[in-house]
């Protein structure tokens, strides 16, 4: 071998070594992996090729003259996932804790600059101290050039944050920019402010985990999409969220072949309970409509009165809404609006086909909900629905009240198959709440106000508690027995592949942000 190639070696062998090997054992024993295999486990066999593994920063304030580590602590390239081709960058915390200045930032932006230039989605990998404290404002700046391209990338490639370790301050902000986020419980969490800032300013003690951990943000302030137990389980979700999006806003979502069979869900026949008020589960709805075990569950622990996930159907990719009567009865409040609102945008990005389950009592009624303004976050949904060109159907399966049954993606607002269920009951109001204000007068002269009540009450559910007046309009497209809902949605979706829709020329919408 030519001596030189020696160099090559020895250089590549200490570029792997990243942070040293006490490092590297003190990251095992936090329960985290290394960047280098987490990217190993990430993509498929053999297919990942690193770019930038000899970079290495310029610095010489505080002594970094003399510490230099080949890569500056991330590691950078491509590869494939399941065949498809994806960018990758993950942090390499056993060099000086993963932070990020010039040099590191400079290696990022280059696989985003190549990801937007050749249209595949772009995974990044977060494990890291913040701003390299040694380099100062470079590193901000670095952080600042990364901002700008994951918004200028939103929309055009799917891009995905994992969180597996600490992601604080400034750093939070370029995962949140980005499409789906990714927490793995325990060993990672996000934060501007840290339990040292937080007691000092408002008093109140509170650990990481507490402040900003995995379970917090999949559950309480919906930053995360996902939490993961541990971190080859996360990697795994991010490969299965990969295989229902395109690689670009130009390409269609893979499909997988799908032979028709019978296609008719008798269970779905007898699952709505005779009493309209009494709950029942949406994803059994889900599960029995779509492909088998195909429905992916995005966003499961926040706001669970409205479900929303991806899955197959006749082996397409779909995104699925859901009011959930199994939670708060499935009403939309200012959490459901926006977590519902945002995976429409993502759908509708991507050019997957939406699919709506409706039965929602109405909107969250109370001083905290309007408050905290329920009309600008319900307006989300509602611009979200309305803005996107994908094709959209929607199946009211029970209740579909007021102001909700327009913003779940009614027939008036865009979409372009609507179907009810026999049980579906279309109105303005509830009948109690109906009776009492048409009847007013009615029921409080009678000389039994209680059983008046219940008999306009009755009267109000027979006439209006049903599907067909909105039918007689045309607002409903198809009445039809549940156990036919997968069958008739196959055929509409077919039916609806080759839509064109258009938007006013604009330079972008205004959405109530
Ligand atoms: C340089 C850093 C660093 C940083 C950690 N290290 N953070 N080096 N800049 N920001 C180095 C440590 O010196 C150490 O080096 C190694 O990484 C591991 O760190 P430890 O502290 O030993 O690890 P651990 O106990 O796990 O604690 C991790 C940590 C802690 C919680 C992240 O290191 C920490 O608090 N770091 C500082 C966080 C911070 O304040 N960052 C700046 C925030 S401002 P050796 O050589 O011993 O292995 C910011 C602004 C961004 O980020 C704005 C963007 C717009």
């Amino acid at each position: 071998m030519n001596p030189k190639f020696n160099t090559l070696v020895a250089k590549t062998a200490k570029a792997h070594e990243g942070g040293g090997k006490a490092r590297i054992e003190s990251q095992h024993k936090k329960g985290k992996l290394t960047a280098r295999e987490r990217i190993h486990f990430l993509l498929d066999e053999g297919s990942f090729e690193e770019l930038g593994m000899f970079v290495t920063h310029r610095s010489s304030d505080f002594g970094l003259e003399n510490e230099k580590y080949l890569g500056d602590g991330v590691v950078t390239g491509y590869g494939k996932i399941n065949g498809r081709l994806v960018y990758v960058f993950a942090q390499d915390f056993t060099v000086f804790g993963g932070s990020l200045a010039e040099a590191h930032a400079q290696k990022i932006c280059r696989v985003m600059d190549l990801a937007m230039q050749n249209g595949a989605p772009v995974i990044g990998i977060n494990d890291s101290g913040g701003a390299r404290i040694q380099e100062g404002v470079v590193s901000l700046g670095g952080y600042a050039d990364i901002f700008y391209r994951n918004t200028m990338a939103s929309g055009v490639i799917p891009q995905i944050s994992a969180i597996m370790g600490p992601c604080a301050g400034g750093a939070v902000y370029s995962p949140a920019l980005t499409d789906f986020i990714f927490m793995v419980e325990k060993t990672s969490y996000m934060f501007v402010t840290g339990p040292n800032v937080v007691k000092t300013v408002t008093h109140e003690q509170v650990t990481s985990e507490e402040l900003g951990g995995a379970i917090t943000h999949a559950s309480k302030s919906g930053v995360t999409h996902f939490a993961s137990a541990n971190g080859l389980e996360c990697l795994t979700n991010i490969k299965r969220l990969l295989s229902y999006v395109p690689q670009n806003c130009e390409e269609d979502a893979p499909a997988i072949l799908y032979e028709p069979t019978n296609e008719l869900r008798p269970a779905l026949d007898t699952l709505i309970p005779d009493n309209p008020n009494q709950p029942y589960d949406i994803k059994d709805v889900i599960e029995q409509v779509v492909d088998d075990k195909s429905f992916f569950e995005v966003h499961k622990l926040f706001a669970e009165n409205i479900v929303v996930g991806f899955a197959r159907l006749g082996g397409k990719s779909i995104g699925i809404v859901a009011n959930q009567p199994a939670f708060l009865a499935g009403v939309l409040d200012i959490h459901s609006s926006t977590k519902a609102g945002r995976f429409v945008r993502f759908c509708d990005c991507f050019n997957i086909p939406l699919l709506v389950f409706e039965d929602v009592p109405g909107f969250l009624p109370g001083t905290d909900q309007e408050w905290n303004g329920i009309i600008s976050n319900g307006a989300k949904l509602l611009f979200a629905f309305c803005e996107a060109t994908v094709p959209r159907i929607t199946v009211i399966t029970r209740k579909a009240y007021g102001g909700a049954y327009d913003v779940m993606n009614s027939k008036h607002i865009g979409a372009d198959m609507n179907y009810a269920w026999p049980t579906a009951e279309i109105a303005v109001m509830g009948a109690k709440g109906a009776a009492e204000i048409i009847f007013k007068k009615e029921i409080s002269e009678a000389a039994d106000p209680a059983g008046k009540l219940i008999e306009k009450e009755k009267e109000y559910l027979e006439k209006f508690a049903n599907p067909y007046l909105a039918a007689e309009r045309g607002y409903i497209d198809e009445v039809i027995i549940p156990s036919q809902t997968r069958e008739k949605l196959i055929k509409a979706f077919e039916m609806l592949k080759n839509k064109v829709a258009k938007l006013p020329r604009k330079k972008h919408g205004n959405i109530p942000l």
